[in-house]
This record gives structure tokens, sequence and C-alpha cells, in this order.
């Protein structure tokens, strides 16, 4: 029976075999609900870009790293990245051998360095002191770069990772240091790769530093060029968030045949027999999950009017740090009032801040206490990025399989929880 706004979740049949409000019953909220069949579907559309020998997904983790989940990634035949001692963790807890796992490293202690060679994970490092750093640590070892191809591209500032602005990346005019420090160390260059930025809906600036990363794959001299194993271009394939206003997904169809071409007609010319890699995260996590949370006071303050909900930014930050835009579906027990018009609302969590607000003056079908509400494509970087800020548990993790059936995959954090680091 459709609820007060649900009919994109009813099409897809999201939930399975029960109802948002039957989850949110069992399991409380705030709630993170995953699709299984979704997570395959989105996994299957990128393996499908390329049929190149050498073509794989790299998925990031960073995006979602639920052990279940990442099971999921991994039948699904994608291989998986880390950039951390905890992701590397999760991957291994998901069944990920060494030999398919990236570590595409950032700024790291030589510890951390020294577990991943430890591991015999391929290590990538993204700037001449931490190659310096990884060659003191595993001399004659294979390693992989990352570039910074000068094209960024993403949905706000803070996630643009190439051109000028960034931290990231070895720049292509420092490919004689980077030969300089391979051979102090007796390093072979096993890897480059990049990561231009995070959400793109177009995919020329995408495909253009590609270009940039095959070209500087070029002028490698031959002998180095023979002992490349892994190309790797990153990842920033974007989803659609405005899903009720039928915004526009990424031409895939056009992004794969294009990738395709480029891979194909490089190896062809240089004789490259190695892996291609793209590295998303977003578009393989994002769209199969959704974030539940109740309804517990609305008010109006002057003309505005405020749906106070157990939503904080301390369970989903990204509308709070990059702005960014999530649909928002209700669920009520009675259904929708049909005299009602829909109101300007804004709906807000928590947390003891101005700026906890995860949808701003929306038009919506007017909401009430009680109401369950259900945030779209809160799969990526929405449980990965959640805090205790205001000391509050981390929210429960349920999984609906491809028989319909609801599966916890994280529990829900309790006070105990809190306090198990305290002396
Ligand atoms: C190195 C690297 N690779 C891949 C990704 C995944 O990006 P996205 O989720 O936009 O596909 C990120 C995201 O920040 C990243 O930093």
């Amino acid at each position: 029976m459709p609820s007060v706004r649900s009919s994109y979740t009813d099409s897809l049949r999201f939930y399975g075999r029960h109802t948002p409000l039957e989850l949110a019953e069992t399991w409380g909220t705030p709630l993170y609900v995953y699709n299984e069949d979704i997570l395959r579907e989105r996994c299957r559309d990128l393996m499908q870009l390329s049929s190149h020998t050498g073509y794989g997904v790299n998925y990031s983790v960073k995006a979602n790293a639920n052990p279940a989940l990442l099971k999921i990634v991994r039948e699904e035949g994608l291989v998986v990245d880390a950039m951390s001692p905890g992701e590397l963790h999760l991957d291994a807890m998901a069944g990920f051998p060494p030999e398919k796992i990236l570590y595409i490293s950032n700024n790291n202690s030589a510890e951390e360095l020294r577990n991943a060679i430890d591991r015999a994970l391929l290590v990538s490092v993204d700037s001449l002191s931490q190659l310096a750093a990884f060659g003191r640590l595993n001399a004659g070892g294979r390693v992989m770069v990352r570039f910074n191809p000068g094209i960024g591209a993403g949905h706000h500032a803070k996630v643009i990772t190439a051109g000028k602005e960034t931290k990231f990346g070895v720049t292509p005019d420092r490919l004689d240091e980077v030969f300089a420090l391979l051979d102090a160390y007796r390093l072979t260059l096993a890897g480059i790769n990049q990561h231009i930025g995070s959400l793109f809906m177009t995919p020329g600036g995408y495909l253009d530093a590609a270009a940039v990363l095959l070209d500087l794959a070029g002028r490698l001299p031959d002998d180095a060029l023979k002992k490349l194993e892994i190309i790797d271009f990153g990842g920033g394939f974007g989803i659609p968030y405005h899903k009720y206003d039928g915004e526009a997904r990424l031409d895939l169809a056009d992004l794969g045949a294009r990738l395709h071409a480029l891979i194909a007609g490089w190896s062809a010319k240089t004789g490259y027999a190695g892996r291609f890699l793209i590295e998303p995260g977003r578009y393989v996590a994002a769209e199969c999950g959704i974030l539940l949370g109740r309804v517990h006071a609305v008010k109006n303050n002057g003309d505005k009017r405020y749906v106070g909900t157990d939503l904080g930014f301390n369970t989903l930050v990204r509308p709070a740090m990059y702005d960014s835009f999530h649909d928002v579906e209700i669920y009520r027990a009675g259904g929708v009032n049909a005299e009602q018009k829909p109101m300007r609302q804004t709906v807000v969590g928590n947390i003891c801040e101005s700026g906890d607000i995860l949808a701003k003056d929306r038009l919506l079908p007017v909401m009430r206490e009680g109401d369950v509400l259900g945030v779209l494509d809160a799969g990526a970087y929405g449980f990965v990025m959640a805090s205790n800020y205001n000391q509050r548990c981390l929210p429960a993790e349920v999984l609906i399989r491809a028989d319909g059936a609801a599966q916890l995959i994280r529990r829900r954090e309790t006070l105990d929880d809190l306090t198990r680091c305290f002396p």
C-alpha cells in the first residue's frame, strides 16, 4: 500500500518483504537499510563498461565498508582499495586476498606503510616524499605512484582531488624525480593511478584525465612499460540524487564505449598487457542505501516550518558538509491526507547546531510526528562518515537480501560502546 511519498522505493520493491515502518519498528531509527539486488546491479553496470581483457573495477571502500556489502562486491568480481589499516582490516574480513587489494595511501606513517608492505599489498604513494619513505622500508619492491593529471572534477571543492588546488598526487612534470627515486631504491613501478574528484555526471573530464595518464605511461622507458601491471584511472562516477525530479543518469554506455576505445587503442599501440582499472565508490554503493529516521517534533518559526527528526548530521553528514541534496520519502501507516497541500518544510536533526539541516525549504507533503522518513541514496559516504557527536550512538545497518528478507549486518551502538575505550 503506497505511503505518503514512496513511489520511488515502491517501484523498486526496495524493502523486499518488509515495509519501512516494520523495519523502523523492529530495529529502531536511525537505521541504514541496503538492498542487495541494487548493489549487485551497480557492480554489474561498471563491470560491463568495457570488454577489454585487462579491464577491471576497483571498488573504493571508503564509500561504504560494511563487510557484508564488501562480500557481495567480491562475489561480483570487483577488487577493492584501502587507504587505512582499518579499511584493510575490513577488506580482509570480507575475504579479499592481498592480490585483490590496492593500498591507495595518502600521507601514511612509516608504520602504516610497513603494515601494507607486510601484508604483501601493492601500495600506491602520492608524493615524492612518500615514495622515498616507501623505498626506505621496501627497497627492491614493487610500488604504484599516484599522479595528478592537472584536471579536476567533482560536486564540491572539498572533493576535487586533482588540479592545482589539491594535496593529492605527483604532477607529471616530476616524472624524472620519480624515476630517480625508483632507481635509488631499486623499486619497480608496478602501477600508476589517479583520482580527479568525486561525482561527475558527464564523462569529458574523466576521459581527458585518463588520456593524460595514458600519455604519461607512454613516456615511460620501454623496460618500465613492460613491467607496468596496473593503470588505474580513479573514480568519481556520479549518480542522480534528484530522484523525484527524474534527474538524468550518467551515460554509462557512452562513457564505456569511449573508455574502451581509449584503452583498446592505447594497448594496441604500445603492446601494454597489464590491467586497466576504474575506482568507483559512490556509483557502487549510493543507490543501494536508504537512511530511515523518525519525526519527533514539528514546529513553525515565523513562516518557516521545521520538521525535527533523529537524523542529525552525526548520522548523515553530506548535507551539512557539502550542501548535498538527498531526496526524502515519507512513510505513515494511514497513508497520505489527500486534502492537505504540500508545503515548504525544513527537515532537521537532533544535534545542537543550526547547521544540522537534512533538507532545506523542501516542498513536500506535510510531515507529522511519528512519520518515518527515508533519505534516499545514502549508501555512499553515509554510515562511513557518521560520528558520535553529541555522544549519540552509531546507527544499525540492515541488508534486504535478494529473497526479500531483512538481515542485520551491524547492530546499533550502545552506551557501552561509547565508553569501551575509557580506562
Ligand atoms: C583515491 C580515491 N579513489 C576513489 C574514490 C572514489 O570516488 P567516488 O566515490 O566519487 O567514485 C575516492 C573518493 O574520494 C578517492 O579518494
